[in-house]
């Protein structure tokens, strides 16, 4: 519980913003991909886009990379307009796209360094820098093998790698980590944690609620196109998560009838929920902690014993359920010309640099 103070709705803006967004529109024939987006990045923070399949994630980050320019409204990178100088903003981003963009018949090496050549780095820079970031991503024993040889987390990391060559102040990493294993994942994190240690700018999309609860200083959850609520992981937590449960479940299956008897008046406005099959009773309550010893005590008093007792706080799950009537598990609005689009990417490549 945050003890009475009011969760900030977001991280604090200092001085100018590294990313804005306002009034964006985009269209896809009818698909309206996005329908109105406004937002705010400040400088050295991590922005999570939250959202569904088909939610406008990519699109939104293709038109701040300057990949595809919006039908209305405008947005900025460092200040930088995505379409009227889109060649400034290309200096100072880097994009790992949804799919890894590297060149499957080039080894690892030889991908990193034909970055740093795009980049005008001069070819002994490029080879250093290649080397470097060979080693921060734990490729260097693989560097001299060709990406087609690559499992799908070593691409992920040298597409991050590629993404990072020309040490961009503004990162974008469209789902970073889908289809990670969890040890994989969790070495991304920490690299993008190590970056934004270092001032780096990051802003993210993602399916996966842990992440963005690790990363994200400020969250913005897209449904549709539009952004229906954003703010830091805590306040969507205590505006959108719902009530804070007591979940106990008794010893004998039989007094679940009388434990939920017992804490009746402990829930407030809310009701006790009681399952006979499983022994299982939860109280939404206010006020948390201070709630379990009161449970405790009353069933000991009426001769209930338990079995197990945990204290629910809302997660970011139960957030994105109630604002988008979705869980991410489930949340399978992806039509046959989505999957379609997805595989002509991937063979085609979007240009990363
Ligand atoms: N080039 C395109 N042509 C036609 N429709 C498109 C195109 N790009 C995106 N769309 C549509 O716009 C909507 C938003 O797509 P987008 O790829 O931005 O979603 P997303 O949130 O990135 O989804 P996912 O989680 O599946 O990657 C979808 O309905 C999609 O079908
Ligand atoms: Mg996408």
């Amino acid at each position: 519980m945050s003890g009475g103070t009011e969760p900030a709705k977001s991280a604090r803006i200092q001085g100018e913003a590294a990313i804005s967004a306002e009034g964006l529109h985009k269209a896809f024939g009818k698909i309206k991909a996005l329908d109105g987006i406004d937002l705010t990045v400040p400088p050295g923070t991590v922005m999570a886009l939250l959202g569904p399949n088909g939610a406008g994630k990519t699109t939104f980050v293709r038109i701040l990379t300057t990949l595809l320019a919006p039908d209305v409204g405008r947005a900025q990178v460092m200040g930088y307009d995505v379409v009227g100088n889109s060649a400034a903003v290309r200096t100072i981003i880097g994009l790992a796209g949804q799919y890894p963009a590297v060149d499957e018949n080039l080894t690892g090496r030889e991908n990193l360094e034909m970055v740093g050549r795009l980049y005008h780095l001069g070819s002994s820079e490029a080879r250093r820098r290649a080397s470097e970031l060979l080693e921060s991503f734990g490729l260097t024993d693989a560097a001299q093998r060709r990406v087609k040889t690559y499992s799908g987390g070593m691409r992920r990391r040298l597409d991050l790698g590629a993404s990072l060559v020309a040490r961009p102040p503004v990162l974008f990493l469209d789902e970073p980590t889908s289809g990670l294993d969890p040890r994989s994942r969790l070495g991304l994190w920490e690299i993008i944690e190590n970056l934004v240690k270092q001032g780096t700018t990051v802003f993210l999309t993602t399916q996966y609620l842990e992440e963005a609860d690790r990363l994200a200083d400020n969250i913005a959850v897209l449904d549709n196109g539009r952004i229906i609520e954003q703010g830091t992981a805590q306040y969507l937590k205590e505006c959108c998560g719902g009530d804070v449960l007591i979940q106990l479940r008794v010893a004998d299956r039989t007094q679940t009838a009388l434990a939920a008897e017992l804490l009746g008046t402990l829930g407030g406005d809310g009701k006790v929920r009681s399952t006979p099959e499983t022994g299982e009773v939860s109280i939404p309550v206010v006020g948390g902690p201070s709630m379990l010893a009161e449970v405790v005590r009353r069933l000991d008093a009426g001769g209930v014993a338990l079995s197990d007792l945990a204290l629910r706080q809302p997660t970011l799950d139960d957030v994105f359920l109630s604002l988008t009537g979705r869980t991410t598990e489930t949340s399978t609005g992806a039509t046959a010309q989505d999957l379609e689009r997805h595989r002509g990417k991937r063979k085609g490549k979007e240009a990363v640099t």
